[in-house]
């Protein structure tokens, strides 16, 4: 302690401090802990600050400075900017994109319908990406693959990227569409997606169809290749040459159990978006085109597929057990597929009825 005192007595200027040294130690201390408390504190707002500006920016990038569309408000919710992760949609990144899916089934004219539509230089329609069953699994791995699809980060021969304004795909009713609907409608609902449904009118010729297409998978009638589509009457008449037999017991049963199908999937989906198509009507009367562009939202043009039809004229020469496919719908509600014709102008008779019932469920 003397020595302590002797030390502070020593000098006077020295000895002053220690009085008041408690008091400005302590002033110190809480002064360097304030001044620390509000540097933390400004880091702190600063980190937080920048992260929600940043945010707000990265939003302002995709929103902000495109103008707003001119459209009805009923049309907002399928009106879509993709910011997609593997290319940028550069000068095209404010033209507005739509999202939609062809609905159908095999052997009902969509395989042509896509080429249609994938003629117009602002659609991109994707193909049967459902047709790979692990892409379906799942609700998961179903939502996975429309969100890169329409991400317009899926990529196929059919991808137009930056310029798209309608995205899409084609997806049979088959292909997990009918068993997941309820969640696959919310989905549309949710996501702004169109549906076009096509559907054929004609069940007795898809029968045909699906007979002889699956009858090539294994006979290979164009130089050992299977082909579903072609671009040559050539080979459209070497593959038509193949003449099924159809079970005529089972024939009814059958194209019932497509119809309800139809009605069913109708039923389902009728809370979308969407549009009925016959792939007659498309065949017969190109306007339809027209109509399918303004449901999409895109500019008008001509379209144009290379795809040959391959059963084409009277069904009587394409089956080889006619007189029974005959006698089985003779008298039944299908009787007009027999002689109906895609070329004509006017309705089958008998149409009427079928295609009341399927239009029952929208009215
Ligand atoms: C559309 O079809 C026409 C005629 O076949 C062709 O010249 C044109 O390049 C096609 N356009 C696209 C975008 O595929
Ligand atoms: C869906 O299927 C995928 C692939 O088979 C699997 O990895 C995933 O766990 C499944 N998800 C659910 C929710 O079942
Ligand atoms: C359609 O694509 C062309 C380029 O191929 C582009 O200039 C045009 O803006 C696109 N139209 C729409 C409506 O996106
Ligand atoms: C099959 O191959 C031959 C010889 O290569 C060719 O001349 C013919 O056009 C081909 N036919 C079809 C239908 O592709
Ligand atoms: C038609 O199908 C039924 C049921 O599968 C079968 O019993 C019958 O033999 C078939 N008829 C012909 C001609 O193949
Ligand atoms: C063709 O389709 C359009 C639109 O769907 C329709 O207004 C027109 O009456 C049809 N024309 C014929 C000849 O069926
Ligand atoms: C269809 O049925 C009617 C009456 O049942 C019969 O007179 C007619 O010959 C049948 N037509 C054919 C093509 O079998």
């Amino acid at each position: 302690m003397a020595d302590d005192l002797s030390f502070f007595s020593k000098d006077s200027f020295i000895l002053k401090l220690p009085k008041k040294s408690p008091l400005v130690l302590r002033m110190v201390v809480l002064l360097f802990v304030m001044v620390c408390g509000v540097y933390i504190f400004s880091i702190c707002l600063k980190q937080i600050s920048t992260s929600s500006t940043s945010e707000f920016l990265n939003i302002g990038v995709i929103q902000k400075p495109c103008p707003e569309p001119n459209i009805e408000p009923w049309e907002i919710p399928y009106v879509h900017y993709p910011n997609p992760k593997t290319f940028s949609r550069a000068e095209c990144a404010c033209n507005p994109v739509r999202y939609f899916a062809i609905m159908s089934m095999q052997r009902s004219g969509s395989g042509w319908f896509e080429t249609l539509l994938n003629n117009h230089t602002n659609i991109s329609s994707n193909g049967e990406i459902f047709s790979v069953k692990v892409r379906r699994t799942n609700v998961s791995t179903i939502v996975e693959t429309l969100d890169k699809v329409y991400n317009l980060d899926w990529f196929t021969s059919a991808s137009k990227n930056e310029c798209t304004a309608a995205v899409g795909l084609k997806w049979m009713l088959n292909q997990g569409l009918m068993q997941y609907h309820k969640e696959i409608v919310e989905y549309f609902n949710a996501r702004g997606v169109s549906a076009i449904f096509l559907f054929r009118r004609n069940l007795l010729r898809r029968m045909i169809s699906i007979l002889a297409n699956s009858y090539d998978q294994n006979a290979k009638l164009l130089n050992g290749t299977h082909k579903s589509h072609v671009h040559s009457p050539l080979e459209a008449d070497i593959l038509a040459s193949y003449k099924p037999v159809i079970n005529a017991t089972l024939l009814v049963p059958n194209i019932r159990e497509v119809e309800e199908t139809t009605k069913k999937a109708l039923e389902y989906f009728k809370s979308t978006r969407h549009i009925i198509l016959y792939y007659e009507d498309v065949v017969k009367n190109r306007t339809k085109l027209a109509e399918v562009q303004e449901f999409l939202k895109v500019p008008k043009r001509e379209l144009s597929s290379r795809q040959v039809k391959i059963h084409k004229g009277s069904l009587s020469k394409h089956i080889q057990n006619w007189n029974d496919v005959e006698k089985a719908l003779n008298g039944t509600q299908y009787e007009s597929y027999l002689y109906g014709d895609y070329r004509r102008t006017q309705e089958p008779t008998g149409w009427g009825t079928h295609q009341a019932t399927l239009l029952k469920f929208w009215l």
